[in-house]
Order: structure tokens, then sequence, then C-alpha cells
């Protein structure tokens, strides 16, 4: 327990990976829509709130990603935030390649762009602001429509999906 191991000018990516790993986080689905209306989309923990007024989130996309043009060249995507029940569905849209959507409900939103159902919350946004950092591109999305549900989170930590446990203290 404790004590720093790594000094951080020293921070190569496995440590960083380690490091935030050990950072719970719950777990979303990005979603966009292309051009010629195919659907696409990608499971994230990189998204955050960012302003209330106005309602701004955060996320990122690896540079890597076979995801790159379409988020890229699009003006809109949904973040749909998911249910401790959606961990197939969290893994399905983790494997690069194929088709995401096979078997997953989808419903389209009022900015066309498909919605995962069954999602705790799904917010449309707008892309407000595109900036390539580091080995990665970070979105940042005016929210334009929201659907809220109620019920136990999707998390994930120490390179697992868990779930919360409530038992404690
Ligand atoms: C729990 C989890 C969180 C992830 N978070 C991100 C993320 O924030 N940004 C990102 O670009 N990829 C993230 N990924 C990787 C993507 O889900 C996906 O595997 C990667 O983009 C390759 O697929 P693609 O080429 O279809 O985009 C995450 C994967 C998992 C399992």
């Amino acid at each position: 327990m404790g004590g720093l191991e790594t000094p951080a000018q020293e921070l190569g990516p496995a440590a960083m990976r380690s490091a935030m790993s050990r950072y719970a986080t719950g777990v979303c689905i990005v979603t966009t829509v292309a051009d010629d209306g195919t659907p696409a989309g990608l499971t994230i923990t990189s998204f955050n709130s960012l302003s209330l007024e106005p309602p701004l989130i955060l996320w990122s996309l690896g540079l890597n990603s076979s995801n790159l043009d379409v988020f890229r060249s699009s003006d809109r995507f949904a973040i749909n935030i998911l249910g401790v029940e959606m961990v197939e569905v969290a893994r399905q849209f983790a494997r690069s390649g194929g088709d995401k959507f096979a078997g997953v409900p989808v419903v389209t939103g009022r900015c066309d762009v498909p919605l995962i159902a069954g999602a705790l919350v799904q917010l449309e946004c707008l892309t407000e602001e595109q900036y390539p950092v580091g080995d990665h591109i970070l979105f940042i999305g005016r929210v334009v429509g929201a659907a809220i549900g109620d019920g136990a989170p999707l998390i994930f930590c120490n390179s697992a999906f868990d779930a919360l446990d409530r038992g404690g203290s």
C-alpha cells in the first residue's frame, strides 16, 4: 500500500495504463452514423462531464481506431451509459471489426444517431470541438437531448467489468 514506485518523469505507456486501471469508471458506448447511414460505435471509459452551463461532455478516441474517420467527419454522436446487465454489449462494442450492432436493439434519436436501447442514460450531442492530443482525439460535445433512466451502472476497474458493491460501510 502506498509509496511511489515509478517517478512521474519515467512513466511509460505500461505504467500509465497500470496507474489508470486503478481508477474506477462507468462504461459507455459512443455511437454515430456515417453519411451513408451505416451506424458506428465503440465502448469507452474516457467519457466525463465538462460543463453544466452550457451542458458539455468529453471523451477521447484512439488514433488507431477504425472508427476514427466516421467520428471525425460526423457533427454528432450519442453517449450511451451502460447498466450493469449490459456487460456483453460492452464487450461486443470493444471488439474491432464485424457488425458491432448485430443483435443489439437500437432506436434512432432526434439527431438521427443510433441509441442503444435499454442504456441507463442516452445523451445526444453535437460535436463542439475536436482536438488531437497525444495518441487520441479529444471530442467535446454539447448535449442537446437526454433520456435518463434508473438502475445500477456497469463499472470498469482493474481491467475488468464490475458492479458497485453496496454491501460495506
Ligand atoms: C472498458 C473499455 C474502455 C475503452 N475505452 C476506450 C476509450 O475511451 N477510447 C477509445 O478510443 N477506445 C476505448 N476502448 C477500446 C474500444 O472499445 C475499441 O476496442 C477500439 O476502439 C478498437 O475498436 P474500433 O477499431 O472498432 O474502434 C475501450 C475498451 C474497453 C474494453
